[in-house]
């Protein structure tokens, strides 16, 4: 496969975007991190190690792709969060955004909860794929139209473990 992201760039990435939330809000405010499961945990896991003590958790499961490469459109809530957002400083973490459509619902639902803030941290973004304008405040990566895996995200619940993000070989998805 061919890497496009090393674990030293995502590494180092992942500890520029913790500076910079942690700059953007108050010393003293804790921030309430939303995972989206499961793509999103491994850079959650190190986003949140960078963060320091003024954090807490939750995970939230949504599926959007079925088993192929290309999105359906259609999202399902598949595992709700075990507390309520009222009042707290939130920011989503999402593996990446595609066509906008999942994290356009899942800032839908979060926001009818009413936190005090809401905003997004995703750590790849392909901006060319977008069918919906929605609103990423952290954006790690910006990359082209191609299918990675790795660091988190999966083909067919593959790959989820490599400490690096990888272009998908076009023989590797007809294996399947
Ligand atoms: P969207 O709703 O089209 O923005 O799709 C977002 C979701 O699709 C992500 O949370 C991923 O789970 C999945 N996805 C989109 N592009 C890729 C990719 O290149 N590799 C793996 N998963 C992807
Ligand atoms: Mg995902």
């Amino acid at each position: 496969m061919n890497i496009l992201l090393d674990a030293a760039a995502i590494q180092a990435r992942v500890r520029e975007l913790a500076a910079e939330i942690a700059r953007d809000y108050d010393t003293g405010e804790a921030i309430h991190f939303v995972c989206v499961l499961k793509g999103g945990f491994m850079f959650m896991a190190d986003l949140v190690r960078a963060m320091g003590p003024r954090v807490t958790l939750d995970f939230i499961a949504v599926s959007s792709y079925a088993k192929s490469t290309k999105s359906s459109g259609e999202v399902r809530l598949l595992k709700d969060l075990d507390s309520g957002l009222e009042g707290r400083n939130v920011i989503i973490v999402e593996d990446i955004v595609d066509t906008g459509l999942t994290l356009t619902y899942l800032q839908d639902i979060l926001r009818a909860r009413s936190p005090r803030s809401l905003r997004t941290a995703c750590l790849l973004s392909k901006p060319s794929r977008r069918v919906v304008d929605v609103k990423v405040e952290y954006v790690g990566f910006t990359i082209d139209d191609r299918f990675v895996v790795g660091y988190g995200l999966d083909f067919g619940e593959q790959y989820r473990s490599l400490p690096y993000i990888a272009e998908l070989e076009e023989s590797l998805k007809a294996g399947g």
